[in-house]
């Protein structure tokens, strides 16, 4: 089912076009590059204010409100940029278990992200003081953290998975 899919659309106009322009591909792989750095900048800047490590002239809820719209905004140009990879060479990412794992931990991320936030901004805010509450809220933060980079190493891993 899923091949016949990716038989269907490597044979669109657009797949054929950005596959037969040569600097397509590699300005959209910088594209989603950039934007990767732009999204893991912003939700550190978060997560250290949330862990209070950083930023703290500043509440959660004002770092949460600068940084946040970049989060959003530099995953929608990797949404756009990895759908146009994808339609560039469709069986390389959608019959790749890396590409699967990859979008399972950014549902994850991104479910933890504005979790955290709507949790943080209710505990913290309020408190302004640690408490078992905003230590479990901390807790998550720092490993959020790094779901990010699983997402990022199973990008990259995309390219060394076996695709049939
Ligand atoms: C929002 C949905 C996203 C989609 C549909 C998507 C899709 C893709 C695709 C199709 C590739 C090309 C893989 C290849 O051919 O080798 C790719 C590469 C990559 N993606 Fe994404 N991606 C998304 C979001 C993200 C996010 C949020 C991150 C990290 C925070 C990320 C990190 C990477 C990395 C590190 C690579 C390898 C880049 C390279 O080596 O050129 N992607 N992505």
């Amino acid at each position: 089912m899923i091949r016949a899919f990716c038989v269907w659309l490597a044979a669109t106009p657009l797949s054929v076009m950005i596959g037969s322009t040569r600097w397509v591909v590699p300005m959209v792989q910088t594209l989603h590059i950039l934007a990767i750095a732009i999204v893991l900048s912003s939700v550190l800047m978060i997560e250290l204010r949330v862990l209070e490590w950083a930023g703290t002239s500043q509440s959660t809820n004002q770092v949460a409100r600068r940084f946040l719209p970049w989060v959003l905004g530099s995953l929608a140009v990797l949404a756009i940029t990895g759908a146009l990879l994808i339609v560039s060479e469709p069986q390389r990412s959608l019959v790749n278990s890396a590409f699967w794992l990859k979008m399972c931990l950014l549902a994850l991320a991104v479910t933890a992200v504005l979790g955290l936030q709507r949790a943080q901004w209710r505990i913290v805010s309020s408190q302004e003081k640690p408490s078992p509450a905003g230590v479990a809220v901390r807790a998550i933060a720092f490993l959020t953290f790094f779901l990010w980079v699983a997402i990022v190493v199973a990008g990259r891993w995309i390219a060394y998975v076996e695709h049939g």
